[in-house]
């Protein structure tokens, strides 16, 4: 009995610590983004080639509230910065896949045009491939980059610094349904 304290911290501390590692084993992390981080699921945003910093400010973001989702939050928090900084490391060297949504054929004419006229193209990267904080955009899927363009413009998608939801102010329902259609099956 004279044991049974000690034990019980131990298997806490054990727990705690293989609840940690396991959060920032990048394996769990495929159940939901995809194999290597190309999701196929059209309401995950895919992770792989995107930017380091881009990710790990995400994971941050998520981890401190400024960005909420009720599963990315719940899995954030258990992240030390260390983990952020390694899982972002991890998806930003991985390989995107050729996207494998195909955007309608006028939607795909008026994109350039549209992706110039809104800068989204000085921000992202002219391929929207993204850098730094930003976020590549090329090949991610298009309902994700539908739903995260309209939470821009009704200011309740979280973001570091603001930029994204002035720009998204501009949009009209029409802009936005062509640029993620079209934006969705840019590859590169
Ligand atoms: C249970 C499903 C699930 C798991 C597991 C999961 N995620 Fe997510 N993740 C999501 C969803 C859903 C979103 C989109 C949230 C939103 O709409 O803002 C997301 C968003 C993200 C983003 C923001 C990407 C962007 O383009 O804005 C990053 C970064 C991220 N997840 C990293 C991870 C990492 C790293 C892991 C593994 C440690 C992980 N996720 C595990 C469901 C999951
Ligand atoms: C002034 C710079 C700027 C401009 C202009 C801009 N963006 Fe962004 N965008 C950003 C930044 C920075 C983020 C990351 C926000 C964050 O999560 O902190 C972002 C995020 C996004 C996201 C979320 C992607 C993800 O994976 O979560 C989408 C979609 C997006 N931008 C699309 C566009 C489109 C389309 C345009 C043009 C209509 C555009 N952006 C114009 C800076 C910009």
């Amino acid at each position: 009995m004279i044991f049974a304290v000690p034990n019980a911290a131990a298997l806490a501390a054990a727990f705690l610590f293989s609840a940690a590692v396991y959060a920032a084993d990048p394996n769990l992390c495929a159940a939901c983004h995809g194999e290597g981080g190309n999701s196929t699921n059209p309401a995950v945003p895919s992770l792989a080639g995107q930017p380091r910093q881009f990710i790990s400010t995400a994971l941050y973001m998520f981890r401190e509230g400024y960005r909420k989702d009720a599963q990315m939050s719940p899995l954030a928090a258990q992240l030390s910065n260390a983990d952020l900084n390694e899982l972002a490391a991890h998806f930003s060297s991985q390989k995107p896949a050729p996207p494998r949504h195909q955007a309608k054929v006028d939607n795909a004419a008026a994109g350039p045009t549209l992706t110039q006229k809104f800068n989204c193209t000085q921000c992202h990267g002219p391929k929207l491939l993204g850098l730094q904080q930003m976020p590549r955009l090329a090949g991610q899927q298009f309902e994700y980059l539908r739903e995260q363009l309209r939470a821009f413009k009704a200011g309740k998608r979280g973001e570091l610094d603001g930029n994204m939801t002035a720009a998204a102010q501009a949009l009209s329902d029409k802009d936005i349904e062509v640029l993620a259609d079209y934006i969705a099956g840019l590859g590169g």
